[in-house]
């Protein structure tokens, strides 16, 4: 007995698109690090992107992925992802120093970005410093801009201002790469200037200005060499610049010597001595080593040691670069990385870690190759490397595309007709991966090696699997139906055709067939010889088709029946040859129809706990015998459950004396006969009206923190739980939640808010329902606790020196607040003199004013004051700068001539503003003092102004004047300060 399912050139829908093809990409591999002010915040790009439609995702590197916390951060609809400036307050080093990526997900795959560590700055109170120099005329004299290391990495030197005007690196100045100031061939004249450095905050964008610093130039002595500028380690990138300082002061000029890893360095290509030490250019890995600098004089000798670090940067690559292959087929990939030797390697396939497993290998002693056996449709998509090293990393992408590797007939024999002896090859083309399996039968039956076929197969260029049959002499039996077969893991394909055989036709013996009642059956006539006039197909003598279910095929003696039936359809069926006009042949077929069983279908009534059930499964037809069994949730049903199974002819029922909750699930009667198994299925619930186990109460939320209000309930079928809210303290109005990644509702019921906010204040209402009985419900009031913050503050102030000054900061938060007030760390207290603090409240806000009476040059400087209260703590910090009148400029009389006299100044401090101008007066020789403004000559703005400050040597020409002390002042702008008192008075011998 046999059931013959035919089903000719069967193939699987192709659902792989390659125009899908790299669709994906990034658009700034590089980016590592985004660092921000976070008076400013950022908005950072996805580094993946897609063509659309492509969805943007970002998670944080533990995979969490990322919500929208209102007014602190946002995922904007483009993929781009916003941090809010926001006050220290409220930093959480969860949102403001974390490291994060994106993914870009199309359907052809997902990929993800590199890491990249974004990083909130927050101002801080700094100042720079440069320090007096010595040096001697004619040799170098360095200043360097003193950071302090906690704002180090954030500064950069901008420029270098001698008294106030900027420097440019020209002929004898030089700002080198690292920021410092070298004057060379140094004049006495150098000694009478200020030097000081501007820098500037990367991020937040501040500038300051050092300290004045002097030069003090003497005579050249001779001395031996100590070290002016030089480093102890330095790192580059590969193919950057590097300067490399070693400065020295000495006399006679001292001579450098660079040695490398304690050999002589070859100066010439791409390392150069240059003014400020070694340069070199266009880096190489191999430059890394230890450099000594050995500067000498016939005085002495001394030396600058340090390390230089060349890296390359992190970069990885896949290879090959296409992967294109078929469902079931191995891929390989693997990943070289350069620019690192100690690499953490890990492969991704759609975003998601790749481990290893059943049809996955990953090998090498960094991982770095990855095998995958029997790939299936699922596998095909983005793939990638990543490498890690320290806070860097770098990644490489390939697309694997995998093809349908169904078998496809690409040629195949045709139907033929041969005379007896006449040799026969028939031929089967298939591609398909993995390479398909060839099979061959002649009318259903196998055909085996030996006898007189000849089977034999080759693989062409191409990769397709060409069969061949051969028959050397053919002989009447050899004719029929052909067919070969190309299986393989992925699908199969059949092809057929008839072979005619010249001779005598008959038909080969059939066997008898099985139907299945309600399908649809073929019947063959095995016909051999040729040629013939026609095949008919007989039931009870009665010539078919007789009824619409049946189609004969007169051509290949094939007869169909559509959706059996036993009463017509089975019996024998005969299959009749015209031979000859007058001679036929036939043979016969017994069908044989077996009817599956059919189930009654039945449904539970709705039931409650503790009744009483019977539930009956009734066989209503098909064949006997029949078995039938019971499942519960595809199991059979545990003895431990008290269930009773009563079997009966065709019927099988199930007690339940005493339902409880454990009866619930889905129950199945599975009937069986030769012909089918057949089953039906309904759910059994025991229901159970909800009702709370935790019930919510009020509660208190801290804002920036998480918090779970607290509800679960019981009942069956398992209540939903739903929340609603109604916002701020007034009469409830609830309206249903928005839940997002912020706020989401645990499995248990209750409901998270993962980082609170002010607006989360209000009710919340905890409504649990399942269809049976009344719904519950119970509301609480969330109270949001705030940490203090300061709201407002001045970033800078102005005071002007001996008068009162008061400065305020306005907090904000839960009460009481505490404000306390700091100069540069010290904690100003009542008994400071001078200092006087106040607080008061307005509405919800809390005012403190310090006043400071009066202001002194020392209180310029970093003021803060710090807002405290249970929740947390705020700080705001105030440059204040105390204005006052300039200091005397010290003057010297350079020359003195018949007419005219030069006289040479340099300038004081400034008193925290710019000089605007200098007044030359100068009084007879009689007067006893400075006179009021009769009888003065002066330095007219127009020679020392602002735009082009402080000439130092300034000649006048005393006309009408009796030249006698001088006295010079410096007016100082705004603020309408004081003129400079007379101070500086010089005798002047007049000729
Ligand atoms: C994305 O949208 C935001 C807000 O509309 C906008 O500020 C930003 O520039 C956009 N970015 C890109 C890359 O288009
Ligand atoms: C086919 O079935 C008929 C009727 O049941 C039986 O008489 C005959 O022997 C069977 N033939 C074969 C080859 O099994």
């Amino acid at each position: 007995m046999w059931i013959l399912a035919l089903s000719l050139f069967q193939s699987f829908a192709n659902v792989f698109s390659e125009e899908a093809h790299s669709s994906l990409y990034f658009v700034n591999a590089s980016l590592q690090e985004v660092v921000f002010a976070s008076t400013s915040g950022t908005l950072v790009p996805c580094p993946a992107a897609g063509i659309p439609p492509v969805t943007l995702r970002w998670y944080l590197a533990t995979g969490e992925e990322i919500y929208d916390v209102p007014g602190i951060r946002h995922v904007h609809p483009n993929g781009t992802l916003q941090i809010f400036p926001f006050p220290p307050s409220s930093f959480s080093t969860l949102i403001h120093d974390n490291t994060y990526y994106c993914t870009a997900e199309t359907p052809s795959g997902k990929i993800r970005s590199q890491d990249v560590h974004i990083k909130a700055v927050l101002r801080e109170p700094y100042t720079v410093r440069v320090e007096d120099q010595k040096t001697m005329r004619g040799n170098v004299a360095v200043f360097k801009c003193i950071i302090p290391s906690s704002v180090e990495a954030y500064i950069t030197v901008v420029s270098w201002e001698k008294d106030t005007v900027s420097l440019v690196s020209g002929s004898r100045f030089l700002i080198t790469s690292t920021g410092a100031l070298y004057i060379k061939d140094v004049q006495n004249e150098d000694g009478l200037y200020n030097y000081r450095c501007i820098t500037r905050h990367r991020y937040t964008g501040e500038t300051r200005q050092s300290n004045s610093a002097r030069l003090f130039v003497s005579d050249p002595a001779n001395s031996a060499p100590s070290i002016l500028d030089g480093f102890d380690h330095r790192k580059a990138m590969a193919g950057q610049r590097v300067e490399l300082p070693c400065k020295a002061l000495g006399h006679p000029e001292p001579d450098y010597r660079w040695l490398k890893d304690n050999m002589p360095l070859e100066l010439s290509g791409r390392f150069q001595k240059t003014v400020t030490g070694l340069l070199i250019e266009n880096t190489r890995p191999s430059d890394s080593g230890s450099y000594v600098c050995e500067v000498s004089n016939r005085y002495g000798t001394a030396k600058v040691i340090g390390r230089l670090y060349v890296k390359q940067p992190l970069k990885a690559t896949i290879s090959p670069r296409k992967v294109k292959s078929s469902v079931g087929s191995q891929v390989s990939l693997s990943c070289s990385v350069t620019g690192t030797e100690d690499q953490e390697l890990s492969w991704y396939r759609n975003g998601e870690i790749l481990n290893p497993g059943k049809n996955v290998r990953i090998t090498g002693i960094n991982h770095e190759n990855l095998i995958m056996d029997h790939m299936v449709k699922s596998d095909g998509g983005a793939y990638q490397c990543f490498v890690r090293k320290d806070k860097l990393s770098a990644q490489d992408y390939v697309q694997v595309v995998l093809e349908d590797g169904t078998p496809k007939i690409i040629s195949a024999f045709s139907e033929k007709v041969v005379s007896p002896a006449e040799p026969v090859s028939l031929m089967c083309s298939v591609k398909g991966t993995p390479l398909p399996t060839i099979t061959w039968t002649l009318d259903d039956d196998p055909i085996l090696k030996g006898g007189g076929h000849r089977i034999s197969q080759m693989i062409t260029s191409e990769g397709n699997v060409v069969s061949y049959l051969n028959i050397s002499s053919s002989q009447v039996r050899d004719g029929g139906v052909y067919r070969c077969t190309a299986n393989n893991s992925a699908g199969v394909v059949l092809y057929q055709a008839r072979i005619n055989v010249r001779g005598p036709a008959s038909i080969r013996p059939m066997k008898n067939i099985t139907a299945i009642a309600g399908r649809d059956t073929y019947i063959h006539c095995r016909v051999i010889g040729y040629p013939y006039y026609s095949i008919k197909w007989y039931k009870n003598s009665n010539l078919l088709p007789f009824n619409h279910r049946q189609v004969a095929f007169e051509n290949n003696g094939t007869l169909k029946l559509s959706d059996v039936q036993k009463e017509v359809d089975e019996g024998e069926y005969t299959c009749n040859v015209l031979v000859q006009p007058q001679l036929s042949t036939s043979q016969s077929v017994h069908v044989t129809v077996k009817v599956p069983p059919f189930i009654q279908p039945f449904e539970f009534p709705r039931f409650s706990i503790g009744q009483r059930v019977f539930i009956p499964c009734v066989v209503v037809s098909g064949d006997l015998p029949i078995t039938i069994t019971w499942q519960k949730d595809g199991r059979p049903i545990p003895a431990s459950l008290g269930v009773t199974i009563d079997n009966i002819d065709f019927t099988s029922s199930l007690r339940i004396s005493n339902l409880s909750l454990m009866h619930n699930g889905n129950y199945t009667c599975i009937a069986r006969n030769e012909a089918a198994a057949v089953e039906h299925q309904s759910q059994l619930i025991v229901r159970v009206p909800p009702k709370f186990v935790v019930q919510p109460r009020d509660q208190d939320g801290i804002y920036g923190k998480a918090v779970i209000l607290n509800c679960s309930a019981e009942g069956y079928p398992v209540p939903t739980i739903v929340w609603k809210f109604s916002k701020g303290a007034g009469v409830p109005q609830f309206q249903p939640i928005a839940l997002n990644g912020r706020i989401q509702v645990l499995s248990n019921g209750s409901l998270l808010i993962k980082h609170v906010v002010e607006e989360d204040s209000g009710y919340y209402l905890c409504k649990v329902s399942n269809d049976v009985g009344a719904d519950v419900s119970k509301s609480m009031y969330l109270t949001v606790k705030i940490p203090a913050m300061i709201t407002s503050y001045p970033n800078t102030t102005l005071a002007t020196q001996g008068q009162k000054k008061e400065m305020s900061c306005t907090a904000h938060g839960e009460k009481p607040i505490i404000v306390r007030w700091e100069k540069e760390d010290r904690v100003i207290n009542p008994e400071m003199a001078r200092y006087l603090v106040s607080t008061k409240e307005a509405g919800e806000e809390v005012i403190s004013t310090l006043q400071i009476l009066p202001t002194v040059r020392e209180d310029s400087g970093f003021f803060s004051c710090h807002a405290i209260n249970s929740y947390g703590e705020d700080r705001g910090i105030i440059q204040l700068t105390v204005q006052e009148p300039p200091d005397p400029p010290e003057i010297e009389i350079k020359d003195v001539k018949a007419r005219t006299i030069t006289l040479r100044w340099t300038m004081g401090f400034d008193g925290n503003s710019p000089i605007t101008g200098y007044d030359i007066e100068c009084k007879n020789k009689s007067a006893s003092a400075c006179p009021p403004r009769t009888g003065l000559a002066r330095a007219s703005p127009a020679t020392s102004s602002p735009s082009r400050p402080t000439r130092q040597l300034l000649t006048v020409h005393p006309r009408k004047f009796t030249w006698s002390p001088y006295r010079l002042g410096a007016s100082g702008s705004p603020g309408r300060l004081p003129r400079n008192t007379c101070k500086t008075v010089l005798s002047v011998a007049t000729r």
